[in-house]
């Protein structure tokens, strides 16, 4: 094109009301939630920008598909469209379909998993952690040292570090069910992996005899990156990197929530019959029979649908620039912010935007609280509060404090994202001013959900 605005590739089908709030019924509704924005009644949100996953907006096709959809018990068409959607990106023998991304981990898990057992990653996303540990294994995060660093820039901050890896893949292979890589990495900022580094990974793997799975729920957008900024990849289609990414794997988890541009939806695939038998088995108790796994018919068509648009080249473009668009807005307002803009989110360092509050009292926390106080935008914390309790009841600050704003696939005007970068900008000059906060109930596990807050 010769023109340098960059547009959404669609235009605007069905709309749907959004409700403006006053500060104080946005402070009526913060206490009756306990401070927690998973709480709220989501009329009462403005600007939703919790997650990406589920929350974006189908296109005619998907529709189209819906009404497609056939609930046939077993053998349905649908599913053998889905089936076929998914084999053309990722052609693994046994694709088995999951109402989400941790269901098909929990399933997973269960069989690989156990005491004893370790699962690395470049960094596990809460739910995989969490279906790890409720297992009694260990799930280690081995990111490159670049991806704990928000203000490091480099082009694939999600990357594998090697040589741990490979240091503890010398040590405890036998302990390795399976080595896990998630792309793009969510918990580490949404940032990409390389081609060159997945195969770095595959070989360790091969010389340790340990099977390589894909947490794959963001591929499009990660191999969009690859495509722009790893050599050699610029001229290439997005369906070949993916196919290529997934020629390296041994197996795979996918939320559809998110590249399958659907509001529900997963699956787990794998090479291997008998894992995939024992998967199966556990399937059947849980979700349902192999060809619908936890979903409907229709469900299954949007995804299929879904699967073959997220590869396009146009909605990929779009999709990039508009999430590092926000970034961009971001920084210009002096808003420190994880570097380079990651694929699906903006990340807001809250730990040094509030230096003031340390991180057991849950600076990010304190941030997402006063962006939905002051302008009605739900974050989410992505820092102590989500991965600050240990399995052993200890509690230690996480990594990094971060307040991830997940952008909704096809949602959001570039009107809505200037509103957003508007109120950050406002909350980020009165941020000397933002207290710390304290639990004052919390679950055993997964506590961000439901954990209520008071301030100190
Ligand atoms: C990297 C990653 N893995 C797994 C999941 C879990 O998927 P779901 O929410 O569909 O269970 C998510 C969801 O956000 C994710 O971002």
């Amino acid at each position: 094109m010769p023109f340098s605005t960059i547009i959404e590739p669609f235009r605007i089908h069905s709309v749907e009301p959004l409700k403006v709030t006053t500060v104080d019924e946005r402070r009526a509704a913060l206490a009756a939630a306990g401070g927690n924005l998973f709480g709220l009644h989501a009329d009462d949100v403005l600007i939703d920008l919790l997650t990406d996953s589920g929350t974006g907006a189908m296109s005619r096709d998907q529709w189209a598909g819906i009404q497609r959809g056939d609930e046939s018990y077993a053998g349905s068409p649908s599913w053998f469209r889905f089936l076929e959607a998914v084999q053309e990106l990722f052609p693994l023998p046994h694709v088995i379909p999951t109402h989400q991304g941790r269901a098909a981990e929990k399933i997973l898990f269960s069989v690989i998993g156990g005491p004893g057992k370790v699962i690395p990653n470049n960094t596990h996303f809460d739910t995989t952690r969490a279906n790890v540990e409720f297992t009694g294994a260990a799930a280690v995060d081995l990111v490159i040292p670049e991806g704990l660093d928000p203000a490091a820039i480099h082009p694939f901050k999600g990357n594998m570090d090697l040589e741990r890896l490979d240091g503890l893949l010398a040590e405890r292979a036998a302990d390795v069910p399976a080595v896990f890589v998630t792309i793009t990495n969510n918990s580490g900022g949404g940032q990409p992996v390389s081609l060159e580094n997945l195969r770095g990974v595959r070989t360790l793997c091969d010389e340790h005899g340990v099977p390589l799975f894909l947490d794959a729920c963001r591929f499009a957008e990660n191999a969009w990156f690859i495509r722009d900024r790893e050599p050699g990849q610029g001229d290439r289609a997005v369906r070949d990197i993916v196919r290529d990414m997934a020629a390296l794997a041994d197996g795979m988890t996918m939320s559809a929530k998110k590249d399958g541009l659907a509001n529900i939806g997963g699956w787990l695939a794998v090479r291997d019959d008998a894992l995939a038998e024992q998967c199966r088995n556990l399937l059947i108790l849980t979700e349902g029979f192999p060809t619908y796994g936890g979903l409907a018919g229709r469900d299954l068509e949007a995804i299929a649908q879904g699967l073959r648009e997220v590869v396009e080249h146009d909605y990929l473009r779009y999709r990039i620039r508009s999430t590092a668009y926000l970034g961009e807005g971001l920084l210009a307002a002096g808003i420190p912010v994880v570097q380079p803009i990651g694929g699906h989110a903006v990340y807001l360092d809250a730990r040094a935007l509030l230096p003031h509050v340390p991180p057991l009292q849950y600076p990010g926390q304190s941030l997402a609280i006063a962006l939905y106080e002051t302008g009605g935008i739900r974050a989410c914390e992505i820092g102590t509060v989500m991965f600050g309790r240990r399995p052993d009841g200890s509690e230690h600050p996480a990594a990094l404090d971060l307040v991830r704003l997940a952008i909704p696939r096809r949602t959001y005007t570039q009107s809505h994202i200037d509103y957003v970068i508007e109120v950050c900008a406002e909350v980020a000059a009165r941020a000397g001013d933002l207290g710390g906060y304290r639990i004052v109930e919390e679950p055993a596990t997964l506590r961000h959900f439901t954990a209520r807050f008071a301030p100190l």
